[in-house]
C-alpha cells in the first residue's frame, strides 16, 4: 500500500500537469481544501454525474430529479438538527495555533501502533523467507500482541469518549498519549471543544435587519423540503425517490487530503420515500444497487467493500457505507442509510405544515420513511483518478503513465490524429472529428510525434486514438489504437461510431 503522502503528492502533480485539478486561487497561494476542476477534470466530473444521473433518474420509473437552491429558511438547520449536532471535537496547540480535530489526533497515534505491526511483520517476513507465516507470527509475536493490546485499548476508548461526548476526558487522553503538535512539538493544548461545520453568511442589508443563513451542508434537506411539491405535482406514489446532484459547503478542519475531503464539494444524493415498516426492506435494495453501480463501472469487486455502522446516528435504523480501496486503505465512498421518518417528521414540527402522504392502498395517511444514497461526487472522482494512474515500463524499456479510466467517464472518447500535418491528412483527420463529435467528444492533435501525442492521451485516459495516414486517403481506413493494450487495429471510417459506442457501453444497463 502507498504511503498516503506519496500518493498524494503523485496524484496531485498528474491531476494538475494534465489539466484535471488546481488549487483554488492558486496565484494567491491556494485556499485550503477547496479545488478548482481544469478542462479534462471538469469533463471527468460531468461524465460520472451523468452515469449517476442515468442510473438514478432515467433506468428507474419511479425516480425523479430535482435541483433545489444552496441557501435554504435557516428553520430548516435547526429542524434537521445541524445547528445543534453538527460538531467536531477540536483542540487548539497554544504553541503553533494550530487547531486540530482531537479525534484525528488520537486516529492518528492509533495508526503510528498500526505502522509499527507493519513493521514488525515486515522484518520477519525478511528474516523467515518462504517460510513465514504472517497469520500465525502476528498472533502469537510478544510485541505485535503488546501493539494491539494498546491499540485495542485506546480505540474503546477514544470509541467511548465520542460516544457520551465526553470533551475533558477526550483532552484527558490525548494529554496522557502523549500526542504532540506536529508543527510546534509540544503538548500545550487548550480543552477539547465543539464546533459547528456549517458556514454561515448574511442575508439581506444590515440595515434591513439581516439574517443569518446557512450553506447547505448537504443536499438533503431541499429534496426533503420539496417532498410535497414533487410527490403532488408528478402524482408520484409511494415507493418513489427523489434525486439531487449538487454543491455541499463543510468547514472541515481536518483538510491535507486532496479532494478527499473539500470544504466545498459536491454531492449526489437520491432520498427514497417508502412505507414504515418497509424501510430496512428497501435500504438492503439499495445496499445492493448502489454496489451494481459501481461493479457496473468494470472495476474489480475486490476493490469494493460495505461496513456496516454499528453506531448509529439518532435518527437512523441501519446504516452502511460503500467503501473504495484507495491507494491509502480503504476509505468511504459513499453512504446508505435508513434515516426513518426523523427528517420529514421534523419538518412537520417546525413548519406546521402537514407533511404527510395518502396511501390509497391502505387507505391511510402516514409520514413517510427515508432510505437514502448519498455519495461524494469528488471523492467519486478521487476512486477514479486513484484506480486508474498507472505506472507501465514497456518492452522498449520506455516508461508511460497511463490512465486506465472507465471508457465511459473518460473526458475524451477519441483523438483524432493526423500522422503528418499535411498532405490532405489534417483535413481528413478533421472530416472525422466533424462526424463523430455529435455523439462523443473527441478531439483533434496534430502536433508533435504520433508517439508523444500518444503518451498525451494515455496520461488523460483517452480510450481511442484514431490515426490518419497516407492509405486513410486511399482506402478510407485507419488505425485505431487501444488505450490499455496499446494494440493498432486498421479499420473502415465507417465502423468507428460502433467501435466507441461498444467500448463505452456499461457493462449493465
Ligand atoms: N445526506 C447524508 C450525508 O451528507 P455524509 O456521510 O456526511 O452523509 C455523504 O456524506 C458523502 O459525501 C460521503 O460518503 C462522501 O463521499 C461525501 N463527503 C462528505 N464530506 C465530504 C467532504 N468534506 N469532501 C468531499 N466529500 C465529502
Amino acid at each position: 500500500m502507498m504511503n498516503q503522502d506519496d500518493f498524494f503528492k503523485k496524484i496531485t502533480s498528474h491531476a494538475k500537469e494534465y489539466g484535471f485539478i488546481f488549487q483554488s486561487s492558486e496565484i494567491y497561494d491556494g485556499l485550503s481544501a477547496v479545488y478548482d476542476y481544469g478542462q479534462n477534470g471538469v469533463e471527468l466530473k460531468n461524465n460520472i454525474r451523468r452515469y449517476w444521473w442515468q442510473a438514478m433518474v432515467q433506468f428507474n420509473e419511479n425516480i425523479v430529479g430535482i435541483d433545489s437552491a444552496i441557501f435554504m429558511h435557516p428553520t430548516v438547520w435547526k429542524a434537521s438538527g445541524h445547528v445543534d449536532a453538527f460538531n467536531d471535537p477540536l483542540i487548539d496547540n497554544k504553541d503553533s495555533k494550530k487547531r486540530y480535530r482531537a479525534d484525528v489526533l488520537v486516529e492518528d497515534f492509533l495508526a503510528k501502533i498500526e505502522d509499527k505491526i507493519a513493521k514488525e511483520v515486515e522484518k520477519a517476513r525478511k528474516r523467515f523467507g518462504e517460510s513465514f507465516d504472517e497469520q500465525q507470527f502476528v498472533t502469537t509475536n510478544a510485541r505485535v500482541l503488546e501493539y494491539r493490546s494498546q491499540h485495542e485499548t485506546i480505540s474503546k476508548r477514544l470509541y467511548s469518549i465520542m460516544e457520551t461526548n465526553d470533551l475533558p476526558a477526550f483532552k484527558t487522553l490525548i494529554e496522557e498519549l502523549g500526542i504532540v503538535c506536529p508543527i510546534s512539538g509540544s503538548r500545550n493544548w487548550t480543552d477539547v471543544r465543539q464546533f459547528n461545520l456549517m458556514f454561515s453568511t448574511q442575508m439581506g442589508s444590515t440595515a434591513d435587519g439581516a439574517s443569518e443563513i446557512y450553506l447547505r451542508p448537504e443536499t438533503a434537506q431541499g429534496i426533503f423540503v420539496n417532498f410535497l411539491n414533487v410527490q403532488k405535482t408528478g402524482r408520484m406514489k409511494i415507493p418513489f425517490g427523489i434525486a439531487q446532484t449538487g454543491k455541499a459547503f463543510r468547514n472541515e478542519i481536518v483538510a491535507r487530503q486532496f479532494i478527499f475531503r473539500m470544504r466545498e464539494f459536491e454531492q449526489m444524493e437520491m432520498q427514497f420515500f417508502v412505507r414504515p415498516g418497509e424501510e430496512l426492506q428497501w435500504y438492503e435494495h439499495w445496499k445492493q444497487e448502489r454496489m451494481k453501480w459501481h461493479l457496473s463501472l468494470g472495476i474489480p469487486a475486490s476493490k469494493y467493500r460495505f461496513h456496516n455502522h454499528e453506531k448509529l446516528a439518532h435518527y437512523a435504523n441501519a446504516a452502511a457505507d460503500i467503501e473504495f480501496e484507495f491507494p491509502f486503505g480503504f476509505k468511504e465512498l459513499e453512504g446508505i442509510h435508513s434515516r426513518t421518518d426523523f427528517d420529514l417528521e421534523a419538518h412537520q414540527k417546525y413548519s406546521g405544515k402537514k407533511i404527510q402522504y395518502f396511501d390509497p392502498e391502505l387507505n391511510q395517511s402516514y409520514v413517510p420513511y427515508v432510505v437514502e444514497t448519498s455519495i461524494g461526487l469528488d471523492r467519486m472522482f478521487l476512486a477514479m483518478l486513484s484506480y486508474a494512474y498507472t505506472e507501465e515500463r514497456l518492452d522498449d524499456g520506455s516508461e508511460r503513465v497511463v490512465l486506465k479510466l472507465p471508457p465511459v467517464l473518460a473526458p475524451v472518447k477519441a483523438a483524432v490524429l493526423p500522422l503528418v500535418a499535411k498532405d490532405g491528412l489534417p483535413e481528413k483527420a478533421r472530416e472525422i472529428l466533424h462526424s463523430l463529435r455529435y455523439d462523443f467528444y473527441c478531439q483533434y492533435e496534430e502536433k508533435d510525434s504520433i508517439g508523444k501525442r500518444y503518451r498525451r492521451h494515455d496520461a488523460i485516459g483517452t480510450p481511442y486514438c484514431i490515426t490518419v495516414d497516407h492509405q486513410t486517403l486511399d482506402d478510407n481506413t485507419v488505425t485505431l489504437r487501444d488505450r490499455d493494450s496499446m494494440l493498432q487495429d486498421r479499420v473502415n471510417i465507417n465502423e468507428l461510431r460502433r467501435y466507441i459506442a461498444e467500448k463505452i457501453k456499461p457493462l449493465v444497463g
